[in-house]
Order: C-alpha cells, then sequence, then structure tokens
C-alpha cells in the first residue's frame, strides 16, 4: 500500500505534464465519508435513471442480460447498506416484487409458469441464482422476516431467496459425481448447453446458502452441509484445481469434458460463498478457502503494476459488450466478493484488497467515468474510456459498493478492522454501519482509516490525469 500512491502518483503526475487534461472527471475525494457517500448516491441514481418501471421488474433485454437486473437491484439495497441512503429502495424492492410475481414469490411464475420461465425466457439456474441474491441483500438491509412490499406477510425477502435456492437444488443429480446444471431444460437432448454444469450455478447456490446460514440461523447446519458437498464437488469433478483456479464448467455427457475458460465472476461467487459461511460458522476452515480463492483470484484478475481490477479479455479487447456477451462485467461479482471477505481475512490480505479496490476506484474515476458519474465498467487500458450504460453502471456500482464497504468497515472500527463488520445480520438496518453525510447516527466528521494514505487519492483524482 505504501508503494501504491507514490507510484500512481508520480505516473499521474508524468502524464499530466505530457497531457494536460481537462477537468471532466467527477471530483470525489475518497478519504471523505461526505464525499463518497455523495459519489455513491450519485452512482445509484445513475443506474435507476436508465431504468423503465415495468411488469417485470427488469431493464430492457436488450440492453442488459436478464440476470444483471438482479444483480443492479441487490447492487441499490448494498448501497443503501453502506452509506444508509434509503432513497432507490422503492425501485429495487418494486423490481424484486415484480420480477417474483407479486404474491407467486419465486421468479419461475409458480408451479405453473415454469416451462416458459426456465425453457422460452431462458431463466437459468445461475440467472435466478443471481436475482435471489439480491432478495437476501433485501433481507439483510429490512430484516429477515420483512415482507416484501404489497405482498402480505406471506413472501418475505428471505423466502424469496429460499424458494429460490430450492429450486436450484432440484437441478443438482449424481451425473459426473453430482453438480448443478446450468440451463434448467433438460428436455433439448441436442442442446449442448441442457447437458452442462457450470461452475456459476454451483458457486452462486452455495453463496445463496451462506447467506441464508447467516440470515436463517435455526437451519444453518443444513445449509453449512449443503455447501460442503457443493464445494467438494468443485474439486471431486476437477473443475477447481489444486491452486484453487475455476474451470467455467463440464459437459455432463463425459464428465472430464471441462471447458477450460477461466472467468473472474467464478472465483468472486465462491469468494463470496466462502466468506459468508466463515461469518456464519466462525470455523477457521471456510476462510482458509476464502483466502486461497482470494490469493489465486488476484493473481489471475489483477493488472500487475497498476493492481487494478481487469477481466482477462480486456487486454486483448475481446469483451465484446457490443452483443451482450460481455466478460469485463464479470469482476463486478470480484470486487463485491472481496469487500465482503475483508472484515474476517488477515491484516495483509486486508491491506492487498484495499490496495486493489483503491487503484480500481481511481481508475475508473480518472479514466472511465464522466463528469456526472456514469463510468465504464472497464477500467484500464484502451477500453478504459467513459460510457453511459446500464451494463457499466451496473458493474461499476459494484466496485463503489465494495469500496464504500472497506471504508466503513475500517471507519467503524477506527485502527482495529477485524471486528468491524456489521453488514449482514437480521438488523441490518439498525445495526449496519453507514457512511456519509447519508449516515443515520453517524457524525459526518468522524475520520476515516488512516490505512487509505490521506491526500494521495484526492490529489490524484483532483488532477484528473493518470
Ligand atoms: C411494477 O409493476 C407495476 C405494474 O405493472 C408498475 O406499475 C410498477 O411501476 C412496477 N415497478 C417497478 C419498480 O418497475
Ligand atoms: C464436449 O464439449 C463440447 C463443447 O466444449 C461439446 O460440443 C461436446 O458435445 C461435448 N462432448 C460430450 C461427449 O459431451
Ligand atoms: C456475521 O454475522 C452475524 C449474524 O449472524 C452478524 O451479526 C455479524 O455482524 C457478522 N459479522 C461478523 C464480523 O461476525
Amino acid at each position: 500500500m505504501g508503494r501504491l500512491f507514490p507510484t500512481l502518483l508520480g505516473l499521474g503526475l508524468g502524464l499530466c505534464l505530457l497531457t494536460p487534461r481537462a477537468m471532466a472527471a467527477y471530483q470525489v475525494n475518497l478519504d471523505s465519508p461526505d464525499d463518497l457517500g455523495n459519489a455513491a448516491a450519485k452512482a445509484a441514481a445513475n443506474l435507476v435513471s436508465f431504468y423503465s418501471p415495468n411488469a417485470a421488474g427488469e431493464y430492457s433485454q436488450t440492453l442488459v442480460h436478464w440476470h444483471e437486473s438482479g444483480i443492479a437491484w441487490g447492487s441499490l439495497l448494498e448501497n443503501h447498506m453502506n452509506i444508509g441512503d434509503g432513497s432507490q429502495d422503492h425501485v429495487a424492492a418494486g423490481a424484486l416484487v415484480n420480477a417474483s410475481f407479486g404474491s407467486v414469490g419465486d421468479f419461475l411464475n409458480g408451479a405453473q409458469g415454469r416451462l416458459t420461465q426456465e425453457a422460452w425466457l431462458g431463466k437459468w439456474n445461475d440467472d435466478i441464482g443471481h436475482w435471489a441474491l439480491s432478495a437476501a441483500s433485501g433481507a439483510e438491509v429490512f430484516g429477515a422476516a420483512a415482507p416484501m412490499p404489497g405482498t402480505g406477510s406471506s413472501h418475505t425477502y428471505t423466502s424469496l431467496a429460499l424458494t429460490t435456492y430450492n429450486e436450484m437444488w432440484e437441478q443438482w443429480d449424481d451425473k459426473c459425481g453430482g453438480g448443478i446444471y446450468w440451463s434448467r431444460d433438460r428436455s433439448d437432448a441436442s442442446a449442448t448447453d441442457s447437458t452442462y454444469k457450470s461452475t456459476i450455478s454451483n458457486t452462486l447456490h452455495m453463496a445463496l446458502g451462506a447467506r441464508l446460514a447467516v440470515l436463517d440461523p435455526a437451519n444453518r447446519d443444513a445449509y453449512v452441509a449443503k455447501g460442503k458437498q457443493v464445494y467438494n464437488w468443485l474439486t471431486s469433478s476437477y473443475l477447481m484445481t489444486n491452486t484453487f483456479r475455476l474451470y467455467d464448467g463440464m459437459h455432463t455427457g463425459a464428465c472430464l469434458n471441462i471447458t477450460g475458460t477461466e472467468y473472474s465472476y467464478n472465483q468472486g461467487m465462491l469468494i463470496h460463498a466462502l466468506a459468508y459461511f466463515y461469518n456464519a460458522t466462525q470455523e477457521a476452515y471456510w476462510l482458509t478457502q476464502a483466502n486461497a480463492v482470494l490469493d489465486s483470484a488476484l493473481a489471475l484478475f489483477v493488472e500487475s503494476g497498476t493492481n487494478i481490477l481487469r477481466d482477462s479479455c480486456e487486454p486483448t479487447n475481446q469483451c465484446n459488450q457490443g452483443n451482450l456477451n460481455g466478460g469485463s462485467g464479470f469482476k463486478g461479482t470480484l470486487a463485491r466478493a472481496v469487500a465482503y471477505l475483508y472484515p474476517f481475512t488477515d491484516k495483509k490480505r486486508q491491506t492487498t484488497i484495499r490496495t486493489v479496490l483503491t487503484a480500481s476506484m481511481q481508475a475508473a474515476l480518472a479514466n472511465a467515468c464522466d463528469s456526472e458519474l456514469f463510468c465504464n465498467e472497464v477500467w484500464t487500458g484502451a477500453g478504459a474510456v467513459p460510457d453511459k450504460s446500464p451494463r457499466s453502471q451496473i458493474t461499476f456500482m459494484q466496485l463503489m459498493n465494495a469500496f464504500t464497504r472497506i471504508q466503513a468497515a475500517s471507519h467503524a472500527a477506527g485502527s482495529t478492522i477485524d471486528n468491524a463488520y456489521t453488514g449482514v445480520g437480521d438488523d441490518g438496518l439498525n445495526g449496519g454501519v453507514f457512511f456519509g453525510s447519508h449516515a443515520l447516527g453517524l457524525p459526518s466528521a468522524a475520520r476515516l482509516s488512516p490505512i487509505l494514505a490521506a491526500g494521495s487519492a484526492l490529489l490524484a483524482i483532483t488532477l484528473g490525469c493518470f
């Protein structure tokens, strides 16, 4: 950390002399709770500005994959947790209610609507998993027993998460030793997709179980046992290597027919799961695993020299955002996960996480955001230019959330970061750590952790030239 700021600063000043740049970037002092809170609120409002309210609760699917809409609503709820600003709750909660068919209370429209949803509308196991994690975030913000608005008392955020968890589990079978399928439609034998067991379906199920283990402690042991079963299968199936790298999935027509591509969201979602299982159990096992996956993921998805998060498609400019088969947005899942792990991990890894999130935020603000804080999801390299699109903003929002979350954690803890994490649990709203001028009950003048080298961040951003 100590070495990062001088490097960035030096680089920034150097480039500045060569190419003086208009002060177009959005100005934010990352050390200031008020500034950062305002920026987070602005980024969230920008995300909502792309949304036209509709009965399905989704962004236009010509712009955004269905599952990404689910991620967007969760990111707004997490922003509420981080900065105490609930001004977008009505959108996030209303969209979750609409997408789960109000009184039906699942994303597949109950038993009757299933086939249409699964086969024709393409709601696969990973898709509903992403949405269900946002329901879990709703439970963390509003309470584990809180009903979803307008649904009476029968449907809670927790029950929506749990129903989806069980629906995903229906799609586990013994073929190739276990695993949850990617698609929900087994009927089309010719489609290779229908036999594919994707890593993300499995890590999402683990993450959902881990969140439920915290929200529903009475059933914790069952969630934990199932999480271990899935995790063991990732190893026994060879989808996870002995260096904690994750391949994308396998075609079950031949069990070792593994698709070897590595995406940051696979490891990100696993870190998310392992961090929450550690929170739920306090068993060292989960933390050891989470740390190992963290080390492996950061070695793969952080640009060396700059410490900026980047997906592997970025250096070769093959992310293909235009036709929706992106890839540069995957690291939003990773950014979010490292912030979940942050309060539990050791000081050295905390410093690493802080370095990576800080460098990524600084790079995004300097390269990829316009003066109104509409930001690209690519933060380094040739692709890092301002972009105004909901997909980009969803990814940036996850980085913003990760950054405000670790700032809030250090802020609450003063110099002892380890016990600072209060962002989860059924009293999330009242017990949470809020940040900045949106905070309820925190003095806005409260000081942040000295770990973030004071002043450096501000100077680099204000110069707007690295
Ligand atoms: C939910 O659907 C209703 C009915 O179509 C609509 O009036 C409302 O605006 C929608 N809410 C959101 C947040 O999209
Ligand atoms: C192996 O995977 C490829 C795609 O990577 C797929 O086209 C093929 O059908 C699979 N083979 C079997 C036997 O499942
Ligand atoms: C972990 O989860 C509990 C709820 O079970 C919550 O109260 C606590 O703040 C979380 N964080 C830590 C550091 O344990």
